[in-house]
């Protein structure tokens, strides 16, 4: 497979991204068997691992979309973000299932699940491809988790630098000089 140029090396080829998937699938079949579950897909970098999640989930399955993103960095350690589209419908006594393509600091999941949690749901459970427990800034229990990994940008199925990448079948290191130039020019 063809690395992109402005990738340093491919973390997870499609193969292993697919096992990883598989097995989330299998956890939350065994779990959740003969419920309905209300899943969230958190745009936009969840929305890959979400088609290929639950095309592989064989209990019953509601669909919504919530997108959000922090206020940025003078607000990041308050956790505080903005949420630009909101769920459609009421969970209140669901099973939910919050799917997520990373968790970093935990912020957002922390926002995520303390704004849900109000919303007084029969469960919630954070399901991520991807943990990052070294860039950890509030504890967040990540019930079903793929894949941890190092602490290095990485980019593609799904996730992106600057809105590119998305589209790459793999996940890979972005190479240091694409998000970081002025770090780079000794
Ligand atoms: C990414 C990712 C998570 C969040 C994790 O989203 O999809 O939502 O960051 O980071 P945290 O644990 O430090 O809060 P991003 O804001 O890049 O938006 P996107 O999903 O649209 O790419």
């Amino acid at each position: 497979m063809e690395l992109h140029p402005d990738c340093e090396r491919i973390l997870f080829t499609p193969e292993q991204i697919a096992a990883a998937v598989d097995g989330i699938a299998q956890r939350l079949n065994a779990d959740y068997a003969g419920k309905t579950v209300y899943m969230v897909c958190i745009l936009k970098g969840a929305s890959t691992f979400y088609s290929d999640l639950v095309r592989r989930l064989t209990f019953d399955v509601r669909f919504d979309f919530m997108c959000v993103s922090s206020y940025g960095s003078a607000t990041a350690s308050s956790g505080a973000v903005c949420i630009r589209k909101d769920l459609d419908s009421s969970i209140k006594d669901m099973d939910v299932i919050i799917v997520e393509d990373i968790v970093d600091s935990g912020l957002t999941m922390r926002y995520l699940t303390e704004n849900l949690l109000s919303r007084d749901p029969k469960s919630i459970n954070i399901c991520a491809l991807m943990d990052k427990p070294s860039r950890r800034e509030v504890p967040v229990e990540v019930k079903y988790s793929g894949m941890e990994i190092p602490n290095a940008f990485v980019v593609g199925y799904g996730l992106d630098y600057a809105e590119r990448y998305r589209n790459l079948p793999y996940i890979a290191v972005l190479r240091r000089e694409i998000y970081a130039p002025a770090a780079c020019t000794k």
